[in-house]
Order: structure tokens, then C-alpha cells, then sequence
């Protein structure tokens, strides 16, 4: 009979107490299992982004608007985030989740209005059922307000992740251009409306699992902010919804992947759709995946664009701050109804 974990990490549970079955809280009723077999593989676009800077701009933000529209997911070559950058950064969160448990547990918390902190599963004081993960969730913009919470143990973290998060911040920042311009807005127009910005991002651990078709990394769901960047390793995991099937996306050396987030759902007036996903997990690798969320600053006023508002298409969404809206969706569960439902206009 499968037990209750009573650690507080995952990655303890399965390095310690070398378990052969999914313990009770991790397996999912029969109706919301991943049926793994259903799964198609298929590609999302490729977009290379070295045209953007070039007289072809408009051929890339063509591309952009379309594979918005279409997948809400892209991958994107020729970023300008180094290789030495990527690999640095993805190197020292392999460290980290190998240092001691009790290095690791100094970071520990399920509170998820805490700035820096390691934790495991979505948000163990609100879901049922428990999650395939642990995660290292840290913010990273302004740099100098958050650096000196994070970890010191590698001792290079520090360094590495800084060094990341400015780069992926430049990506970010293109990328808000080049979607607003392909939404027909000004290319200023998103990133005026984020107050003074901000950038979290979150390294994921997904040990392997013995049972794969029981659990999940991360159960379908939207991610809450304005856009993902998403680093993973080369083991497969991430899946998205298309046309109501799951499809495994599978990494891409050196490419990120990037998805509409909630608020470029409400910006765009629908026209964008923030697009479920999830990670599975398998029986014999542990896997790493390192989502950047860049996001508007908690006082951001966000809303749909009075351009894209008109008489054909009214306003979907009400005005709300972002710090309500992120509130809303960590008190609720992952697996329940879409947070943007709870802001729909009246
Ligand atoms: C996330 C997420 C996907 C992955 O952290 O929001 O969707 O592949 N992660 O880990
Ligand atoms: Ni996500």
C-alpha cells in the first residue's frame, strides 16, 4: 500500500527513501490522469529572430503574430543569450538540487508571497493532490532588490543566475516590441503599460517517477504573466493543448521556448490566447526546466488596449492590478477553472 510522503522535499522522497510506487497524495483521479498514450508529437514554429534587427522585421513579426494566434507557443533561435550564459545557468541549477537536503531545506517555504524560496509541487496549502516537482522560485528584477535573498550555496549561483536573468531580460523586452507591433499597436505600447517591470523565474526539479501515468510534473494550466521563456534540458516533458490534443514539444538545443501569458490575453483582447500546458514526467530521468515569467509590476493597471476594443468587439476583461490578479491565482488551485474567468467584464 502506497504511503503519505512526510518529507518535505520531493527530491528526498525518491533519492532516500528509494520508493517504487507514486505515494498516495501524488496519484490523480482516473479521469484527470495524463493519458500518455494519447500524446501526438508534433513541432511548434521555429522563428529565428535574427531578422528583427534587419530590413525583414516585418517577415519575423508576421510570423510572431501568427503563431500567437495559432499555438500561443513559438520557439525562437538567434537570441542573443550566449551559449556559456545558458549552459552556466542550467550547470548551477543541476548543482543545486544535488547539494545536501539539509543546504537545500535552508531555503524552504511554502508561502507564496516570498520573494526567494524553494518549494515543492504548485502550492501545498491549497491543492488536493500533489505534484511531480520541486522548485527553486526566485524574483529577479530589479536585481539589486532580490540578489542578496538568494542562495550563496554553489557558490558561483549567484553570479550565474544574474547573468542569465539580465540576458533574458533583453530577450523579453524585444519580444514585448515585436508582440505588440504584431498586435497592430504601438511597439512601445505593452512595455509602457508594465510600470517598472518585473521578472521572476523559477528552477524546476522533476525527479523521475515510477509511475509516469498517475501524476504529473505540473498539471495543465495557464501561466499568469505576460510572456514565458523557457529553458529546458534535452529530456521531454513540456506539453501543449492544440485543438484539444496534447502535443509533446521536444527540446531544441540552444532555443527557448516562449508562450502568451494571461495578461497578453487580456491586452490583446482575446485576440492572443494564454495556452494550457503541462509537464510530464517518465520512470527513469530527472529532468530540468527554467521558465523566466517576465511580468507587469504588481501596481501595473492592466486591460484590455482601448485600440483593440470596438463596437464588434467589446472589452472581454475588466481593468485590474496585476498584485490582484497574482493574488487571485496563487490562492486558487492550478487545476481549477481559469483565473482569467474571474476578471471577465461585466
Ligand atoms: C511552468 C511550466 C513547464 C516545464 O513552470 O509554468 O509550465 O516544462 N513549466 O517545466
Ligand atoms: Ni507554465
Amino acid at each position: 500500500m502506497a504511503v503519505i510522503s512526510k518529507r518535505l522535499l520531493l527530491s528526498d522522497l525518491v533519492s532516500s527513501d528509494k520508493i517504487d510506487q507514486v505515494p498516495s497524495n501524488y496519484i490523480r483521479p482516473v479521469s484527470q490522469r495524463p493519458n500518455l498514450q494519447h500524446v501526438v508529437h508534433e513541432s511548434i514554429p521555429l522563428i529565428d529572430l535574427h531578422n528583427l534587427h534587419g530590413p525583414d522585421r516585418s517577415l519575423v513579426i508576421d510570423q510572431i503574430r501568427l503563431a500567437c494566434r495559432e499555438y500561443g507557443f513559438f520557439q525562437v533561435k538567434n537570441h542573443r543569450v550566449p551559449e556559456s550564459t545558458i549552459s552556466n545557468m542550467m550547470q548551477i541549477a543541476r548543482e543545486f538540487f544535488k547539494l545536501p537536503e539539509q543546504e537545500r531545506l535552508k531555503c524552504y517555504s511554502d508561502d507564496p508571497t516570498k520573494t526567494t524560496r524553494l518549494s515543492t509541487s504548485f502550492n501545498i496549502r491549497t491543492e488536493k493532490v500533489a505534484n511531480w516537482r520541486d522548485y527553486l522560485r526566485l524574483h529577479c528584477y530589479p536585481l539589486q532588490d532580490y540578489i542578496h535573498e538568494w542562495p550563496t550555496n554553489p557558490t558561483s549561483f549567484r553570479d550565474h543566475v544574474a547573468e542569465y536573468c539580465m540576458s533574458t531580460r533583453g530577450l523579453a523586452l524585444q519580444l514585448i516590441e515585436a508582440i505588440s507591433e504584431s498586435l497592430g499597436l504601438d511597439k512601445d505600447y505593452i512595455n509602457t503599460q508594465l510600470g517598472k517591470h518585473a521578472q521572476h523565474m523559477a528552477l524546476n526539479y522533476y525527479p523521475p517517477c515510477p509511475q509516469p501515468d498517475l501524476t504529473y510534473g505540473l498539471p495543465g494550466h495557464t501561466d499568469l504573466n505576460l510572456i514565458t521563456i523557457l529553458l529546458q534540458d534535452e529530456v521531454p516533458g513540456l506539453q501543449v493543448l492544440k485543438n484539444g490534443k496534447w502535443i509533446a514539444i521536444d527540446p531544441v538545443p540552444n532555443t527557448f521556448i516562449i508562450n502568451i501569458g494571461d495578461q497578453i490575453q487580456v491586452m490583446s483582447n482575446d485576440k492572443y490566447k494564454s495556452v494550457l500546458h503541462r509537464a510530464v514526467v517518465n520512470c527513469d530521468k530527472e529532468r530540468i526546466s527554467i521558465p523566466t515569467f517576465y511580468c507587469p509590476s504588481p501596481n501595473a493597471v492592466i486591460g484590455p488596449a482601448p485600440e483593440l476594443v470596438t463596437d464588434d468587439e467589446p472589452a472581454v476583461y475588466r481593468q485590474f492590478t496585476y498584485g490582484e490578479y497574482y493574488e487571485k491565482f496563487w490562492s486558487r488551485g492550478l487545476a481549477k477553472e481559469n483565473c482569467l474567468d474571474m476578471f471577465i467584464a461585466t
